[in-house]
């Protein structure tokens, strides 16, 4: 497994989203109060972006009548027919032992531990009898 640089942590505030592509694969990236999550973009149900769907929470209840509101933002509902999916697991609120979308792991390094890995990749050259000479 790669890891790669999506984006500053300046240009992703909290409550703000951003839709990468690595490798091929569309992820939608989350932060949330801070926390960052990503997910596979393609809803597992018939393809919609889950970047565009719309973020929520859950209604608990520790005994009839008596709601509570948690997890505010950590749930996302895909845009196109409202399946939700938990921000943290991937899994599907409605059928978490089966249905769920791929996450990845997301983490925050400080630039100056990127450094050697933002550079270009540089070679020797040296000039012989007038022969530009590149080593690879
Ligand atoms: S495509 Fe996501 S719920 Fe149908």
């Amino acid at each position: 497994m790669a890891s790669h640089v999506v984006a500053s942590v300046a240009e992703f505030p909290p409550g703000s989203r951003k839709l990468v592509e690595v490798e091929g694969r569309r992820i939608a990236v989350f932060n949330v109060r801070g926390e960052y999550f990503a997910l596979n973009d393609r809803c597992p149900h018939e393809g919609g972006s889950l970047c565009a769907g719309k973020l929520s929470g859950l209604v608990v209840a520790k005994e009839p009548g008596a709601y509570e509101w948690t997890r505010d933002g950590e749930i996302i509902r895909c845009p196109w027919h409202g399946w939700e999916f938990d921000l943290r697991t991937g899994r599907s609120q409605c059928d978490p032992r089966t249905m769920r979308v791929r996450r990845y792991d997301v983490h925050v390094e400080h630039g100056s531990d990127l450094a050697e890995e933002l550079q270009a990749e540089t070679f020797p050259v040296k000039i012989e009898n007038d022969y530009v000479i590149v080593d690879v």
